[in-house]
């Protein structure tokens, strides 16, 4: 498989400055997912398995991670041999992964928002529709359809777009620059996409009950940091949740 832009970059992704992950992803995930006891779990675009170790030990029946960046699984699979949690790591574009009907729950932490067009985006959305069991629920984060370009950095990293508008247009590619934590820079694309287009591929995979859900901040990033601190958060969220039903 060939080197992906995540591969480029692993280890630096996996040291990501700013605090959004644990007091703004980590919370809203949490609460989206709801009860994962005894349930089958796939955890799509899952990079280091951050969120999919956050599964594991809401104890399901089984949680497996599909990523198509090696870098990233090695380092997921080395997490995993240190501290054993019984989660199976994949390396693979989730397009091509072979599997029907099997799950309970699809977790996508920023990953829809790296189909490079929409084509693309309802084939993943077809993909996930396929890999869930009846009923099973969609559970992502992607990037927020109210999202505007950023002139600053905000908490650590940065969104442009290729038009250079005050707003992003629907399609467009994104430059998301980011610190790591040892202060040097690095960057990926990933792509903007309209509540209506996220829509749309989901309802034509056969998805009911599409739900947004804006993302939360936990009270001790709250207490940590103070209220005043999450402003630029609340005004311009990077991510947005999505739920959705088989
Ligand atoms: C922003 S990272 C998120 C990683 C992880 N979910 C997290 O939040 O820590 C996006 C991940 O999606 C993966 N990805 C993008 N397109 C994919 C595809 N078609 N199949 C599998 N993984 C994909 C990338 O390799 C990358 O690791």
């Amino acid at each position: 498989m060939p080197r992906t832009q995540y591969d480029k970059i692993a280890s630096q992704y996996v040291r990501m400055a700013g605090p959004t992950k644990e007091d703004v992803l980590k919370p809203s995930f949490l609460s989206m997912l709801g009860r994962v006891h005894g349930k089958k779990v796939i955890d799509l675009g899952c990079g280091s398995g951050y969120f999919t170790r956050i599964i594991a030990q809401a104890e399901p029946h089984k949680v497996i991670g599909i990523d198509l960046s090696r870098e990233l699984i090695k380092i997921a699979r080395k997490l995993e041999s240190r501290t054993r949690l019984g989660i199976e790591y994949y390396t693979q574009d989730i397009i091509r992964f072979e599997t029907k009907n099997q799950f309970q729950i699809a977790a996508a932490v920023y990953l829809l928002n790296y189909a490079k067009n929409e084509k693309v985006l309802s084939r993943m959305c077809k993909k996930i529709y396929d890999f869930l069991a009846n009923r099973g629920r969609l559970v992502a984060i992607t990037m927020n359809p109210g999202l505007k370009p950023m002139r600053h950095f905000e908490y650590g990293r940065k969104f442009t777009g290729q038009h250079h508008k005050p707003f992003f247009v629907d399609g467009e590619r994104l430059r998301g620059d980011h610190f790591d934590e040892a202060g040097k820079a690095f960057y990926f694309y990933c792509y903007y996409y309209s509540s209506q287009t996220y829509e749309r591929c989901l309802r034509a995979a056969g998805f009911k009950n599409i739900r947004w859900v804006p993302l939360r901040i936990s009270q001790a990033g709250v207490q940590k940091f103070g209220s005043a601190f999450w402003e630029k958060h609340r005004e311009n969220s990077v991510g947005i949740g999505v739920t959705a039903t088989k």
